[in-house]
């Protein structure tokens, strides 16, 4: 490995070893750092895809758009279509783009700002933020997203995009998001990756942007699933709406003050949220258990596939999905859902609904003799209870959406997808 294209990878300020990247056969290497093999400590951190040894490890098989040619737990760390998006507006304000900086170079942008726990070193350095203005960011993102051809990165005003790219990049997912912190005593938002502490609530934030182009506010949806989702006893951060727009929901990965090391499904196997390959809950199942996690995880994701057929959230890919490690246990549990939501627009009509996840090789039409293979393969205790408990639900969705404020369409057309056991 050359030394001037190294970056050190870092966990709860331990060194867990160097990266290097081959721009031309985008391909990685990794070696940990001795000691920490040695030390045993946090050793089930990175519990798959790359091996516990000393020498240098070459990852070849993940030159794809997923990966970028990084070892996959390291790739989750990477910003997806929006944060890229946004990478390269900051980029182009400056005369870059994303395909002339390497994907360490990334890396050393995200440096202690990443989602979870995992951090990159040496780290780029940025000015200050300025403060946080909602509506500021939102205007700056509709030019950014939606009106290309007028305003280019250069024509931006600097510190507003600067501010984007700081707390926009991080998070992954195609919508638009950014992190914030919320002063528990003051109500003071300030940017998300600036304090750690216990005196700040930390939210991620998915902005409702009017131009585009659903007819209604997604955001308001997703808060409407999120109070069917705890109403059908699944697991969630709490959550609330902001300006009675925003889908602001507290970060998992950010608790107590503390950083928590968290991976999603496809960064800690390699198994790519685009390809159908491994994309089933089957795998879902199966990486649960090699983690080890409690039985009640299980159970909790058997009700949030139950979940997610009923409510027609066929947006359940392998990145919608994370799991915690306990630093103190040396242990993984499973994560709270999150991006739980109806993600199609009522607006269009969609001849095939293929969910992402495939539940007994199917992804259409999934019935009650399909969720009970599952439960009796993954020794679900009680499955016809937690289907019940998900189906009763379906009853509260016109109360909640009227709660909230969906217009009465909405209500109907979303309601009109849900799947009757
Ligand atoms: N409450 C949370 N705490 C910590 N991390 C979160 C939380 N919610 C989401 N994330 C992380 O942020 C990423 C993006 O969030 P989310 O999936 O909700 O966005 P999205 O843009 O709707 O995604 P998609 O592209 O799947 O539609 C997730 O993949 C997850 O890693
Ligand atoms: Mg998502």
């Amino acid at each position: 490995m050359s030394k001037n294209n190294l970056i050190t990878v870092k966990l709860f300020d331990v060194e867990l070893g160097r990266l290097g990247f081959d721009p031309d056969k985008s391909i990685s290497f990794f070696q940990y750092n001795s000691q920490y093999l040695q030390s045993g400590m946090y050793s089930r951190a990175i519990p798959f895809v790359i091996k516990r040894t000393e020498t240098t490890q070459v990852f070849k098989a993940y030159g794809n758009e997923t990966f970028r040619g990084l070892p996959p737990p390291i790739a989750d760390s990477l910003p997806d279509m929006f944060g890229n998006k946004i990478f390269n507006e900051w980029l182009a304000a400056t005369n870059r783009n994303l395909s002339a900086i390497t994907p360490l170079e990334q890396l050393a942008y995200v440096a202690n700002r990443g989602m979870g726990a995992l951090e990159y070193e040496p780290a780029k350095t940025l000015p200050k933020n300025s403060a946080i203005d909602i509506q500021g960011i939102i205007n700056v993102l509709e030019q950014v997203l939606n009106d290309k051809s007028q305003a280019s990165g250069p024509a931006l005003n600097s510190s507003e995009l600067l501010n984007i790219f700081k707390i926009g990049t991080s998070a992954g997912g195609a919508r638009p998001k950014i992190l914030v912190s919320e002063n528990k005593a003051t109500g003071e938002i300030i940017p998300g990756d600036l304090a750690v502490t216990d005196e700040y609530a930390h939210y991620l934030v998915k902005l409702y942007l009017p131009e585009e182009g659903y007819g209604y506010n997604k955001e308001k949806v997703e808060f409407a699933y999120y109070q069917l989702a705890i109403r059908a006893g699944i697991n969630m951060m709490s959550s609330k709406l902001i300006d009675d727009k925003h889908f602001a929901t507290l970060r998992f990965d950010r608790q107590h003050g503390e950083k928590l090391h968290t991976l999603t499904a496809t960064g800690l196997t390699g198994w790519d949220f685009k390809s159908p390959e491994y994309s089933s809950y089957e795998h879902l199942f199966e990486l649960a258990a090699g983690l080890r996690v409690p039985h009640k995880d299980i159970q909790e994701l058997f009700r949030r596939m139950v979940f997610n057929i009923v409510f027609a959230n066929t947006d359940d890919h392998l990145k919608n999905h994370s799991f915690i490690y306990n630093k103190d246990e040396n242990s993984w549990y499973l994560a709270p859902a999150y991006d739980i939501t109806y993600p199609l627009n009522i607006n269009l009509k969609y001849t095939h609904l293929n969910r992402a996840l495939s539940i007994n090789n199917k992804r259409l039409n999934i019935g009650i003799a399909d969720i009970l293979k599952i439960a009796d393969q993954f020794t679900i205790k009680n499955p016809n209870g937690i289907i019940e408990k998900v189906t009763a639900t379906v009853s509260d969705w016109e109360q909640v959406g009227n709660d909230i404020g969906l217009p009465g369409k909405v209500i109907s057309g979303i309601g009109s997808a849900f799947v009757m056991l």
